[in-house]
């Protein structure tokens, strides 16, 4: 209705004036044709100009000064033309409000002069308050300028916007009819294409977002060393288990069971089933020999060594204890070199806060062949960081029960400016390696450091709270890159 209204109209007229005025003559809804009017400016069919208007009523206020002067004009005109006037004998004259309000506006648009005595400064004055009030009472327009004037001096209130078109004309695509666009390539319209007029492509416009799932930080990072791994020719450990005995995290890895870390404060101990099931026994007899007594070079701990501390299950407290379990199932068998790899998750008891959780994953590298060296462990680091961008590392020899030399790994962080600890690293002892079985020219080396402390380099985090747990921010995960390699790109 209102389309056709509007198109015929422009066909024979140059313009549609006021939108208004055209909606109440071919008694149209204005609303409707001020929509036709923007859908059609869109395609181009018109062109328009955007109009407004504001509607004032006069308040309770502006309503008295309309009817009866303004308060500044009765206070002129209560001052004598000729000589002054005392202020008193104002005030005696005047009603108190208009004596209120016309000394204070009267000299503001110096109309008089005010000190004890008053006087005209000029002899005819134009009530020009009144006179704008009966206009906005008549619907007429007043200027910016009067409008913020009435509305300071609260005589006037906003009671209605409107909005229209003015100057609707022709545009560029005026037709007298809109005709429908073809939107889909269609095999008829290919066909037909001549006599259609296909929609244009919107090509800045987005796409929808495309709703699947997201991968959290942890296992993107997981990925990328995983990738690391394999280039590198290694093969994942089962780390499906836990619940692990104290004896394979623990008595397996030569560590004495007086070690601070066997305290519940430290390892989280579990109550049901609190012990292992079965160990083999003559492999715990080695082992128990060797901390007792020593043993293949070594002195051993020279204490006495209790099963029921090795019985103990724990939930693991790093993943050498699925290393030492796949040592010892390597060296059942006859001896072939092999490089072992595990990411999973540890457990322990330690207080949370910005860069701890009590659990937490470790990856872990393990090399055994005969005859390998110190130097092999520092070459392997250095060929594994560098594929992670970081290429520049130093090593501090460190202390581990269960390998000598041990090194802590520090790494230069471009970014931080300093040099940060990323991992931990030695050759395991032949007080490990020879109970299980394997040959005396077989030496392992081996490295750990955890998943979350790269991962939040990479990605920036420096609350731990945010990257695991119930706290994990999931604006993130949805948001944040793909994958990121090399620390000192972050
Ligand atoms: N198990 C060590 C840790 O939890 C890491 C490590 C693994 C150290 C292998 C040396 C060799 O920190």
């Amino acid at each position: 209705m209102a389309e056709e209204a509007i198109l015929g109209f422009l066909q024979n007229n140059d313009e549609i004036a006021h939108s208004g005025y055209f909606a109440a003559e071919h008694n149209l809804d204005h609303e409707e044709v001020k929509n036709v009017i923007k859908s059609l400016q869109a395609f181009r069919y018109i062109e328009a100009k955007v109009l407004k208007r504001e509607f004032y009523g006069l308040t309770d206020e502006g309503k008295k000064y309309a009817a009866e002067g303004s308060p500044e004009f009765h206070f002129f005109s209560a001052v004598p033309e000729e000589g002054t006037i005392s202020m008193d004998d104002l005030q005696r004259m005047l009603d108190p409000f208009v004596f209120d309000v016309g000394s204070k506006q009267a000299p503001k648009k110096k109309w008089v002069a005010m000190g004890q005595q008053v006087s005209r400064t000029v002899q005819h004055v134009e009530d020009k308050v009144k006179e704008m009030l009966l206009q906005i009472q008549q619907g007429l327009e007043l200027d910016q300028e009067s409008l913020k004037s009435l509305k300071y001096r609260k005589l006037i209130i906003l009671t209605e916007k409107w909005s229209g078109y003015s100057e609707v004309k022709k545009g560029a695509n005026y037709a007298p009819e809109r005709r429908s666009l073809a939107t889909d390539l269609t095999r008829e319209n290919l066909q037909n294409w001549q006599e259609l007029d296909f929609k244009e492509y919107n090509v800045n416009a987005k796409g929808q977002p495309v709703d699947s799932g997201h991968l959290h930080p942890l296992l993107k990072v997981r990925k990328q060393f995983k990738d690391i791994f394999y280039q590198m020719g290694f093969e994942e450990m089962p780390t499906n288990n836990f619940v692990e005995s104290s004896f394979w995290n623990f008595d397996a890895l030569f560590q004495p069971q007086q070690h601070p870390a066997r305290d519940s404060h430290d390892t989280f101990f579990l109550k049901a089933p609190s012990t292992t099931r079965e160990l083999t026994e003559d492999y715990v007899a080695r082992v128990k020999q060797v901390h007792e007594s020593g043993g293949f070079g070594s002195r051993g701990y020279n204490c006495e060594w209790k099963r029921e501390e090795a019985n103990k299950n724990l939930l693991r407290t790093h993943t050498t204890a699925v290393s030492s379990r796949m040592l010892y199932e390597l060296a059942k068998g006859p001896f072939t070199p092999k490089k072992y790899y595990s990411i999973d998750r540890v457990f322990r008891n330690e207080a949370v806060d910005k860069t701890h959780l009590a659990e937490f994953h470790q990856i872990e590298g393990v090399v055994c062949d005969r005859g390998l060296t110190l130097g092999d462990l520092i070459g392997v680091l250095q060929e594994f960081f560098s594929r992670l961008g970081m290429s520049e590392l130093r090593f501090k020899p460190a202390y581990n029960p269960y390998t000598e030399p041990s090194m802590e790994i520090f790494s230069y962080h471009a970014g931080l400016e300093k040099w940060v600890e990323i991992g931990n690293s030695g050759m395991f002892r032949p007080e490990m390696l020879r109970p299980m079985g394997l040959p005396e020219d077989v030496r392992v080396i081996a490295w750990g450091l955890s998943l979350e402390r790269p991962t939040m380099i990479l990605y920036e985090c420096d609350n731990i709270r945010e990257l695991f747990g119930h706290k994990v921010d999931l604006k993130k995960v949805k948001e944040n890159p793909l994958c990121r390699i090399g620390i000192e790109s972050s």
